[in-house]
């Protein structure tokens, strides 16, 4: 039976003495003071270090952990493991992380405290479009960094009006709401029309959204967001919020008929469900249905948007322009930024006082904004992204062929799914051994979401160490 062992030690030479021959540890540069050093005493293969460092000031303790991860095979000798951190228990625990903490980014690879790089297929889900490190984000960050970090919303400030002038110019929006993430861009949509849509009719203030979509986590976009699993727990959801089947008309007519709606949210892609895309006919139905019954067309695009399909706005596949469009993720460069943009039929009924941020619409995330937004906004970089897009999903389908643990490929540009048969959990964490990022998302899918700078030869790697992930799977 294993046990684990805990001992302090207090030099280089008593740690050495105390641990297995065979581990090598880094010592140099952070032995101090104290060290905490827990290994496994039962188990017959060689011990794996890994280390947590508490603080960095020269008299912060030190602490080692050893034991034997199931990707030992995978480690040198003398790198750090981290598969349960020990620091996972300073955190609330709304997230499952292992592995050592990620330290630096450059392009399309992530870097972490090891030293291990990792080829970037998940893009932060969907943030990093222009990849780490882009030499033009890094400069705006440095200029605008210099200049002005903060005034408050109280006054304009010159990035917000590039960059919105650049949504503008480059959407179907006349005014945009700027806020910090996905979930504050839904809060000020559902707002938005509800206070646009009770002007005449106090009860027309219901919210349809349909299932598997996601459309964030405070209670306006939790309570837009139609899957069960994450409402367990939360109950009750904010009152007025109606679910229907995502793509199918008939029966969002009957849910549609039940109630006097203020909004229709819809993501055109969905992400977090597994990559599913609306027909043109759905988006279509529902912008003729919103129309006759003055009811406001939100598409949240905050995943699929920002040339992610390979257009600017995913909406632009299906020709189906909404009334409201909510963005975050990628549009601030890595930085918290999030935008409602509207026409203007909707947001002339918004009075000052009526919404507002501290932070939203941050000059330093602007700056880096109006980067992400002339850059992706070129017509040949849209068209890198179709073609790119085009060659990851037909190698991902072609490797269909092959692994018949794989159910489906579906996608949109650089926005891919690879549906398989069970819970991808474990393909996911081998190929992060494997140094590939990937993304899970519902419907058992793998996401290929990589930056939008990603090269034929990124997609080439990426898929040739999938299928060896799948391969080991198999046999
Ligand atoms: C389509 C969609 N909407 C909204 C959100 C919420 O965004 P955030 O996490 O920035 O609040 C997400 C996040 O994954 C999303 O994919």
């Amino acid at each position: 039976m294993s046990r684990a062992c805990a001992a302090t030690i207090h030099s280089a030479e008593h740690m050495k003495a105390a641990l297995p021959a065979k581990v090598i540890l880094r010592t140099s540069g952070f032995m101090r003071k104290s060290l905490c050093v827990v290994w496994n005493t039962s188990e017959k293969h060689p011990y794996i270090p890994s280390v947590y460092s508490q603080g960095n000031g020269k008299d912060s303790p030190k602490m080692y952990f050893l034991h034997r991860p199931a990707d030992a095979g995978l480690l040198r000798k003398g790198e750090w493991s981290m598969k349960e951190p020990p620091y996972n228990k300073l955190f609330v625990p709304t997230y499952k992380r292992e592995g050592a903490p990620m330290v630096r980014g450059k392009g399309m690879y992530l870097y972490d405290k090891n030293g291990r790089k990792y080829l970037d297929f998940g893009s932060g889900i969907a943030v990093t479009a222009l990849g780490h490190s882009h030499p033009a984000i890094v400069a705006a960050l440095r200029a605008q960094g210099s200049k002005l970090i903060h005034a408050s919303n109280l006054y304009h400030m010159e990035p917000q009006i590039r960059f919105v002038n650049l949504l503008v110019k480059h959407s179907f929006g006349s005014r945009v709401f700027l806020c910090n993430s996905g979930t504050e861009a839904t809060e000020a949509a559902i707002k938005f029309a509800r206070k646009w849509a009770t002007r005449k009719n106090r009860l027309k203030y219901h919210v349809l959204s349909f299932t598997d979509g996601f459309h964030g986590r405070t209670y306006g976009g939790l309570s837009a967001t139609a899957q069960k699993k994450f409402h367990a727990g939360y109950v009750p959801m904010v009152p007025g919020f109606h679910y229907a089947p995502y793509d199918d008309i008939a029966a969002t007519k009957k849910v549609l008929r039940k109630h006097d709606y203020a909004a229709v949210f819809v993501e055109p892609v969905q992400g977090e469900s597994g990559i599913n895309s609306a027909a043109r006919e759905f988006l279509t139905f529902l912008r003729a249905y919103t129309n006759k019954h003055a009811i406001a067309l939100v598409f949240d695009e905050v995943q699929c948007g920002v040339g992610r399909t390979g257009l600017l706005w995913a909406h632009q596949h299906f020709g189906v322009t909404p009334d409201m469009m909510t963005l975050a993720k990628p549009i601030g460069g890595g930085l918290p930024l999030g935008a409602v943009v509207c026409k203007d039929t909707i947001s002339r009924v918004i009075q000052p006082g009526d919404h507002g941020t501290t932070f939203g619409g941050n000059p330093l995330a602007c700056a880096l904004g109006e980067v992400v937004l002339r850059m992706v906004s070129k017509k040949s970089f849209l068209a890198g992204v179709r073609s790119k897009g085009a060659y990851l999903k037909g190698r991902l389908e072609k490797l269909a062929g092959v692994h018949d643990t794989i159910r489906e490929v579906r996608g949109f540009g650089l926005m891919v799914g690879v549906e398989m048969d069970a819970d991808p959990s474990k393909i996911i964490a081998a190929c992060r051994a494997q140094g590939l990022l990937v993304v899970k998302a519902g419907h058992n899918t793998v996401r290929f979401m990589p930056p939008l700078v990603v090269t034929r030869a990124d997609i080439d790697k990426a898929v040739r160490l999938f299928s060896k992930v799948l391969g080991r799977r198999a046999r």
